[in-house]
């Protein structure tokens, strides 16, 4: 039986995983997302096309590939029959794309409460109504995908968690609006019959697959510093995005799981509010969000910068069994004079090593060929993070990547 292969984000979300995935997508059977929700996203340029992808896997763009939404994962309805539009269509993805009966939905009651909560906690959420849908699953009272195929029960439920709510929160009782009761049983009929072909026991087909010797590959979403239990909390998202979530996110054991990939930028970017040792908010952090293109997919918020932070990816390697890095953007450091790495933390502030700059990485497709000082930069992480840096990224096409 074949196992199943991992792949991260390392640091803070928007590591760059969506290329990655694409690249390595093609050799892989299916790709399986298995946590957080339409709060991620990453544009895929292939044959001269932008696709935004945001809840469904990056196997999608190739036609072999089967796509899994897995049960770890929390789904908008309407924002998923919008992506999948891009893709053609229900018809299209018909037996290319697989929902597991567990998932569970995001409403927009949820972006409502989401909202209402960023008014006192500020954690900088994308307003997607993510956390409220973690809570309602974890207090036993959200709705699953499955649910879907009963539209009748379902609108009576939905009405009565708006009257439940506007009870609840009473002085803003207007963000709680029950909506017709008839508008809304039509959209849940169309939400049947648009999704329901697609809902699946994802365990099992998973299961089968490896037994069947498919090569799986896990999409994990969002970075392992947003992890609910081990990220920068209350600064994290609602789920687990280290390698614990791909096994409960999916129904695969840990023994299914083979290699895990991370990923990082050759710096350090960050959305929201939160911890942040190694920022730049100066000159040097401007510089890698112009020359990176560091706003957000999902938000278009400008990314916080600053320079890699090899204390929390040694975290982040510890925490998910990380026996590889695929290092992204390593072009964008093109240009500075020095390039810094944060190697402690002290009561004054982070400790940083300098290396000297580099020119020219951008393109190049060889590590033997990538200037001295970006090779020394580069075997010099390796040290101090203890993993090998296997893959290296240094443009957004999928052919500037160097296999070490
Ligand atoms: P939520 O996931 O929308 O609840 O947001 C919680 C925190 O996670 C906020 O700081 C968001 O900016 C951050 N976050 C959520 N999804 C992503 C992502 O895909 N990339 C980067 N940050 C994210």
């Amino acid at each position: 039986m074949t196992k199943a292969d991992l792949i991260l984000g390392a640091q803070w979300g928007d590591e760059g995983k969506g290329k990655m995935v694409d690249l390595l997508a093609k050799e892989y059977d299916f790709v399986v997302r298995f946590g957080g929700g339409h709060n991620a996203g990453h544009t895929i340029v292939a044959n001269g096309k932008k696709y935004a992808l945001h809840s469904i896997p990056s196997g999608i763009l190739y036609e072999k590939c089967k796509n899994v939404i897995a049960n770890g994962v929390v789904l908008n309805p309407s924002a998923l029959l919008e992506e999948m539009a891009q893709f053609g269509g229900v018809e299209a993805l018909k037996e290319r794309l697989f929902i597991s009966h567990n998932a569970h939905l995001i409403l927009p009651y949820h972006e409502s409460l989401d909202k209402l909560k960023e008014r006192s906690a500020k954690i900088g959420t994308t307003g997607k109504g993510i956390g409220p849908a973690y809570a309602d699953k974890i207090s036993r009272s959200g709705f699953l995908a499955i649910d879907l195929q009963k539209p009748k029960e379902l609108c009576e439920k939905i009405l009565a968690k708006y009257s439940e709510l506007g009870e609840l929160y009473s002085a803003d009782s207007m963000y709680f609006k029950a909506p017709n009761k008839n508008e809304l049983l039509e959209l849940l009929e169309s939400y049947k019959s648009a999704l329901g072909g697609f809902l699946c026991d994802c365990s099992e087909l998973l299961w089968e697959a490896l037994e069947r010797d498919k090569k799986v590959l896990l999409e994990g979403a969002q970075g392992s510093m947003l992890d609910i239990d081990h990220g920068t909390y209350p600064f994290v998202t609602s789920s687990n995005t280290t390698a614990g979530g791909a096994c409960t996110g999916t129904g695969l054991p840990p023994s299914s799981i083979g290699r895990v990939i991370g990923i990082s930028k050759a710096y350090c970017t960050r959305v929201g509010n939160g911890p942040f040792p190694t920022e730049q908010d100066n000159q040097i952090g401007e510089n890698l969000r112009q020359k990176g293109g560091e706003f957000g997919v999902t938000t278009g918020r400008a990314r916080r910068c600053g320079w890699l932070d090899a204390v929390a990816l040694k975290r982040a390697c510890k925490l998910s069994g990380i026996s590889e890095i695929a290092l992204m953007k390593l072009d964008v450091l093109d240009g500075f004079e020095r390039v810094c790495v944060g190697v402690s933390y002290g009561e004054n502030g982070c400790k940083y090593r300098e290396f000297s700059g580099w020119e020219n990485s951008a393109g190049v497709r060889e590590f033997s060929k990538l200037p001295q000082k970006a090779q020394d930069y580069i075997k010099a992480l390796e040290e101090i993070i203890g993993v090998k840096i296997s893959m290296i990224s240094t443009s957004a096409e999928r052919e500037d990547t160097i296999f070490k």
